[in-house]
């Protein structure tokens, strides 16, 4: 795409946007309040809106390499912290996706410099899983069951947060769910991960005390 285009684009999304609905633009300018947290892959394939028919307002975005929401990572804590408890979204979503390149480079041996830290995560997910991932003798199986591992480990560091914790166990919402969208296909997969039972065995660990709090 050319440089010049993106503004052409721009003017001919904006009119078309205004012929469908005069107010669009005065709406969006009176706030947000969109019902999901989408926490993507930064890859230029996987454009959350496009991928889920989402119009502006409806989802609250966050994409990085790998879709991670690490522990000591400041910038999706502020995401999640932000999305659940200022805009309370009643879903948050981690959508990984299959030929993810940065799940690739952490199941090689290579030092990546500064990448290294961050591809950790994704080597330490390997590692908690490692007895059914080297059980996988196909090799682009294994690639595409890391895929769906990690948005699973990712989705479990969101429960390890007090905030998440806190607004669940006292409203019922937000709800987390795992995907993984098919660049081979389009296709966008829910793993259908049962959160209950995740937050159930991991919760004598990770518990932060709300549910005490809530039950007393
Ligand atoms: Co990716």
């Amino acid at each position: 795409m050319e440089y010049k285009q993106i503004f052409e684009n721009n003017q001919k999304w904006l009119e078309e946007k205004q012929r469908t609905d005069k107010e669009f633009f005065q709406k969006l300018s009176s706030g947000q309040h969109p019902d999901y947290l989408f926490i993507g892959c930064s890859d230029s394939r996987v454009t959350a809106e496009d991928l889920m028919g989402a119009q502006p307002g409806e989802v609250f975005i966050h994409r990085n390499i790998a879709n991670l929401i690490p522990n000591n990572d400041n910038n999706s804590a502020s995401v999640v912290e932000y999305a659940v408890k200022h805009l309370g979204v009643k879903h948050v979503v981690v959508c990984g996706h299959y030929l993810c390149g940065g799940i690739k480079a952490a199941m090689q041996a290579a030092d990546l410099g500064i990448l290294n830290p961050w591809l950790r995560n994704i080597r330490d997910v390997y590692r908690l899983h490692k007895e059914e991932l080297n059980s996988i003798s196909i090799e682009e199986k294994r690639y595409d069951r890391l895929v769906e591992l990690n948005v699973q480990e990712q989705c479990l560091n969101i429960i390890k947060m007090a905030v998440w914790q806190k607004t669940f166990l006292s409203t019922g919402v937000p709800l987390i769910h795992g995907w993984v969208f098919d660049v081979r296909t389009g296709k966008l997969k829910d793993l259908r991960i049962d959160f209950n039972k995740e937050l159930s065995s991991i919760r004598e660990i990770y518990d932060l005390g709300t549910v005490t709090d809530n039950r007393s």
